[in-house]
């Protein structure tokens, strides 16, 4: 398969790896004195990352999600999947690359939850979980990344029961949620 930019979609995976190995969001830590991963440096690091992205928030407050299966897919520094933990789901993550996988799996571990088995290197255009497993799956500026138009049907079809009942929303240019039910 080829992708819109007429590169192979394995080179597209291949490179997408590579390049976010470095956590997407660390040139915002190291601009605000961030070097290490202590609770304190995180907490500093979410709270500018909040304040870059004021709107995100409420996608997930704004829900009940104790017990709900929920899906990141592009975990970048983990601020967004730190938070949708915190508000008591079944959190899962999948991210191409490695060093966001890493991060997640940290940022789990300090919070006491399972990690290793609930985050996975994986694409979003090859989600490893049967169709209706999720009711929720947040994506925040990483499906066009893939280079292909197919990642948000993958997103509906692979990651939860697709629509409808469902509701694929694109609040923001980069901003994929999907609810089921909803
Ligand atoms: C721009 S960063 C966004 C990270 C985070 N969601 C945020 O808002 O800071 C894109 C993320 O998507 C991941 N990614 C890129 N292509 C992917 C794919 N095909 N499947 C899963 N994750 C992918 C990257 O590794 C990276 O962590």
């Amino acid at each position: 398969m080829t992708t819109r930019a007429g590169v192979s979609q394995s080179e597209t995976d291949t490179r997408n790896a590579a390049f976010w190995n470095e956590l997407c969001g660390s040139g915002l830590a190291r601009s605000i004195g961030i070097d290490d991963r202590t609770t304190e440096s995180l907490r500093k690091f979410d709270e500018a990352y909040m304040a870059m992205y004021p709107y995100l928030a409420r996608y997930v407050t704004a829900e009940s999600l104790p017990g709900k299966k929920t899906l990141e897919i592009g975990l970048g520094y983990g601020t967004l999947g730190q938070l949708i933990t915190s508000r008591g789901s079944q959190y899962h993550g999948l991210d191409i690359a490695d060093g966001p996988v890493e991060m997640m799996r940290y940022r789990l571990a300090l919070l006491g939850k399972e990690a290793a088995a609930r985050v996975q290197t994986g694409s979003a255009l090859d989600i490893p979980y049967p169709d209706g497993t999720f009711d929720y799956v947040y994506s925040i500026g990483c499906l066009h990344h893939t280079g292909a138009r197919a990642a948000a049907d993958e997103v509906c079809v692979g990651g939860v029961d697709g629509p409808p009942p469902g509701q694929l929303r694109r609040d923001r240019p980069s901003l994929l949620r999907y609810q089921r039910g909803g």
